[in-house]
């Protein structure tokens, strides 16, 4: 898959690419590539944003800005699903993560201060997409959110098996993960259920069916 981001702060990223699952990935199943507004700007010294209309705190990233980042990567027309993420956006899940992580390309906006423009998620992203109910100073704590979450959905990412029963998949019907132990098998008093030592797979098995939550 190829991921691309555009943001104010591409050296941030460097902490994410350097842990798996998306170093895992990276150069193989995944090729992220960073942009930043700045490079592009049509705007003199380095200038992204301005004062909104209508008066009020803050600035607001230009359509223009934004505009003239993605012509100068994919021409006229981005060839992929274009996602600003944005507090209005649809509430990511896992079923938003398995959608977007089947995407061959993928490119995701960042924007901070007072956000994006209308008309860039208007016109120029084919989705928004929300981390949550909750406002975070930028963009680019959702945009790692989401590069992690689909990473580990790539070919490679985790350890054989690792990524098939969690919480959220299929396998334990879009559930919550039954608890998981290990050693000691007694701390402070509290035990490990007995089930867990009995080396009976099928009792163990049952008892994680059942304490799918
Ligand atoms: C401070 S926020 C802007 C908040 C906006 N003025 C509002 O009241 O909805 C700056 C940027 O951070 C990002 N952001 C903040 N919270 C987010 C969330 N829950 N999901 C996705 N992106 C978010 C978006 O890119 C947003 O444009």
């Amino acid at each position: 898959m190829q991921l691309d981001v555009f943001t104010l702060v591409p050296h941030a990223y460097s902490w994410l690419t350097e842990q798996r699952p998306v170093a895992a990935v990276l150069g193989t199943e995944l090729d992220l590539r960073l942009f930043s507004y700045r490079d592009s700007t049509p705007l003199r010294a380095g200038q992204v944003d301005d004062e909104p209309y209508g008066g009020g705190a803050g600035m607001v990233l230009r359509v223009d800005v934004v505009a003239a980042a993605l012509e100068a990567v994919y021409g006229a027309r981005p060839d992929r699903r274009v996602v600003a993420l944005s507090p209005q956006g649809r509430q990511l899940t896992q079923d938003v993560v398995e959608e977007l992580a089947a995407e061959e390309r993928l490119t995701l906006l960042s924007a901070r201060y007072e956000g994006f423009d209308e008309r860039i998620v208007e016109h120029l992203a084919t989705d928004a997409i929300s981390i949550g109910p909750y406002v975070l100073s930028n963009g680019d704590l959702p945009a790692m959110v989401l590069v992690d979450a689909i990473a580990r959905r790539l070919p490679g990412a985790l350890a054989a098996g690792s990524g098939e029963v969690e919480s959220f998949s299929s396998e334990l019907e879009g559930g919550l993960e039954y608890p998981q132990y290990t050693r000691p098998a007694e701390f402070r008093g509290w035990r490990v259920p007995d089930v867990l030592l009995s080396g009976d797979h099928a009792r163990v098995d049952r008892w994680r069916k059942e304490h799918v939550r």
